[in-house]
């Protein structure tokens, strides 16, 4: 059970009794470590990357619900875009729940609980890709079927859009904090 404090919708950010390693690996001696290995590195540019795509989806919803751009070349951008968007999330997470928290939990039990909230974040940041699936896709079919009530869909999209970066906003930064420093303490993904 997910209590208010670890609830990706309403915490402030890595729950205090979680931050037990991250007092002795602060995020600023991250890059320097010697343990700090390009596989983390590439993990986290991974949550770099989705913030860049949400962010292209926002953007193009925006500028499509203030008429300024063409309606065929945006739903073509979002069915790239808002692709990639929420397959490479789901995909990670997935991976994330499935192969990479059971090694770190074994690596070090001390942090399940950590683990159990981000995977609670997984459930709500999917709920909120799957309301941007259908809204996206409702969008792109409209723009052909009929286009005078595709203003109504993007406005939806722009929400769903916003709610994930909103979580995402919140979830990355936490997950980054509890993991990082159990990978360069224990040495691990070198
Ligand atoms: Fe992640
Ligand atoms: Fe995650």
């Amino acid at each position: 059970m997910i209590g208010m404090l670890e609830n990706l919708e309403t915490r402030q950010g890595l729950p205090v009794e979680m931050q037990t390693l991250l007092r002795d690996y602060p995020r600023d001696a991250w890059p320097d470590h010697p343990n700090f290995a390009a596989s983390i590195q590439n993990w986290l540019g991974a949550h770099v990357m989705f913030g860049r795509l949400a962010d292209i989806v926002e953007k193009d919803t925006q500028t499509q619900l203030d008429r300024n751009s063409d309606l065929r070349d945006y739903v073509g951008r979002l069915g790239h875009f808002g692709n990639l968007l929420v397959a490479n999330l789901h995909g990670h997470h997935t991976w994330e729940d499935r192969n990479y928290f059971p090694e770190l939990s074994r690596a070090d039990p001390r942090f399940d609980g950590g683990l159990q909230m981000l995977e609670a974040d997984h459930e709500v940041l999917d709920a909120g890709l799957q309301r941007l699936t259908e809204h996206a896709n409702r969008t792109i079919q409209l723009a052909t079927l009929d286009p005078k009530q595709v203003r109504e869909q993007a406005a939806l999209v722009l929400q769903d859009v916003r709610d994930v970066k909103t979580y995402l906003g919140r979830h990355l930064p936490d997950e980054e904090d509890l993991i990082v420093p159990i990978l360069l303490h224990h040495k691990m993904r070198g």
